[in-house]
This record gives structure tokens, sequence and C-alpha cells, in this order.
């Protein structure tokens, strides 16, 4: 997006919104039609170690559902992530867009997605996503790039792919690869405003387990100083 067209941001409503569903969507869908990034969707996903300690990388939101209220994305399950994860389940979400001047920080537990559910999504995954699903032991060492590309052409040899296409069945999903759902308890929406008088509406609400996911309480919008 070339400068000139950078928005004025607009402040956040005078009086917040009950829910910040519609808003959020907005910003996600004005920046995506935009392209005011190669990957406007990307988000940092901040987790808890196993000691405690913090970590963060970047991530892709692969999909919203308001109703249910939750962020996906994919990983492999034994990554460093995938093992933060497994120790200690909640999260902490954050997208800017620099040129919009917004930013959103998420924060909430985590569950995996079913298996059924991981790969109906990997079918629709390219297929070097695919392959580098199966030679990637995310997160592990490696000697050299030859050793990690020797790992690649002998998953392309075990899967009949030649020349970057596939000649036998379809490649299934590995059974460490596969959907977290992040279930949003707070909701921080920023937005940059001029003599960084920045505006800020925060929404919580109470998360219980219910099922596979979560049942949740009515939100609560506060203002926060910048
Ligand atoms: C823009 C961008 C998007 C990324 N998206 C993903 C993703 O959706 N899933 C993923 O596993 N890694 C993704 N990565 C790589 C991660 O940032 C990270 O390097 C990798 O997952 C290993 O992280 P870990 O060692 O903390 O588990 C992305 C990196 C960038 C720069």
């Amino acid at each position: 997006m070339p400068p000139e067209e950078v928005l004025k941001p607009q402040p956040l409503p005078a009086q917040l919104p009950a829910e910040p569903w519609g808003l959020f969507q907005s910003w996600l869908d004005e920046a995506t039609s935009k392209r005011v990034q190669p990957h406007p969707t990307t988000m940092t996903l901040a987790l808890v170690e196993p000691d405690g300690r913090p970590s963060a990388r970047q991530v892709i939101c692969r999909g919203v559902d308001s109703e249910q209220g939750w962020l996906a994305f994919y990983t492999n399950r034994r990554s460093r992530k995938g093992r933060a994860l497994a120790a200690i389940s909640y999260a902490a979400l954050v997208f800017h867009w620099d040129l919009l001047k917004r930013q959103v920080r998420i924060e909430g537990p985590v569950t995996s997605m079913s298996a059924a559910e991981s790969d109906a999504y990997f079918a629709t995954r390219p297929l070097d996503a695919q392959i580098s699903a199966w030679s990637s032991d995310q997160s592990e060492p490696i000697p050299s790039r030859d050793a990690l590309l020797e790992k690649v052409a002998a998953i392309e040899k075990r899967f009949g792919v030649q020349d970057g296409q596939q000649t036998d069945a379809r490649i299934p999903r590995p059974p460490h690869w596969g959907g977290y759902r992040v279930w949003v308890e707070q909701i921080e929406l920023w937005v940059g405003q001029p003599g960084r008088n920045h505006d800020r509406g925060l929404w919580t609400r109470t998360l219980t387990p219910d099922g596979e996911g979560f049942k949740a309480g009515a939100w609560q919008a506060t203002r926060l100083q910048p």
C-alpha cells in the first residue's frame, strides 16, 4: 500500500461496542483487502515454556470464529511451541498493522484440533508445505542445509513427487502436525493517535471449559490509557 494511501486512523468509537468481534474483523478485513503488508494475517504467538520463561514467534492466523470465540493456527506439535503448549496451554497473540497504526492483543487458553479437522486443513496445503511438514523435525538441530535438503528429497521419493509434481496418492497429514485454537478471553484493540494520545479498548470475559472448548461469559469493555 503506497504511503499516500495510509489511513488517518480513526479512534475507537466514543462508546466502546459491547463486543469486540465486529471491530476486530473489520480491522483484519481491511489489513487483508488493502494488502498493508505481505502477510497481514501473521500474528506473534507468545507462550510460556515449561520452565516458566516466555518464548515468541510468528504464525499465520488460519481462521477466526467469532461465534465460538477462537483464532486458529497450524504447526508441528513436537516443535518448541508444541512442547510449550503441551505443558502450559495458554497463549498471547499480537497482530501489528504498521501502516494502519493498529495493534491487536489477544490472550486465552489453547486447545488442539481433532485429527479430522487437522486432516481437512492439511489436505488444502500446497505440495511443498505438505512435504516440509514431513521433512522438518521442526525446532530440532540439523548439521547442515544439505542434510535438510536430503531429508526433503527422501520424503519426495517416499511420496512419489517428481519435479514438484506428485505422481502417487495424496500426501497424508503427519501425525505430529495439526491445528490449535486460541480461545479469546481478552482482546485489546489499539489505534495510534496524534500526540501519542493513542486509543485502547480492552474487552475481557470469563471462559469456562465446555466439551472440546469453552463457554464464554459476557464481555466487559474498558478504555485504557495509552
Ligand atoms: C511470516 C511468518 C509466518 C509463519 N507462519 C508459521 C505458521 O503458520 N506455522 C508455523 O509452524 N510456523 C510459522 N512460521 C515459522 C515460525 O515463526 C517459527 O520459526 C517455527 O514455527 C518454529 O518455532 P518454534 O521453534 O518456536 O516452535 C512463520 C514465520 C514467519 C516469519
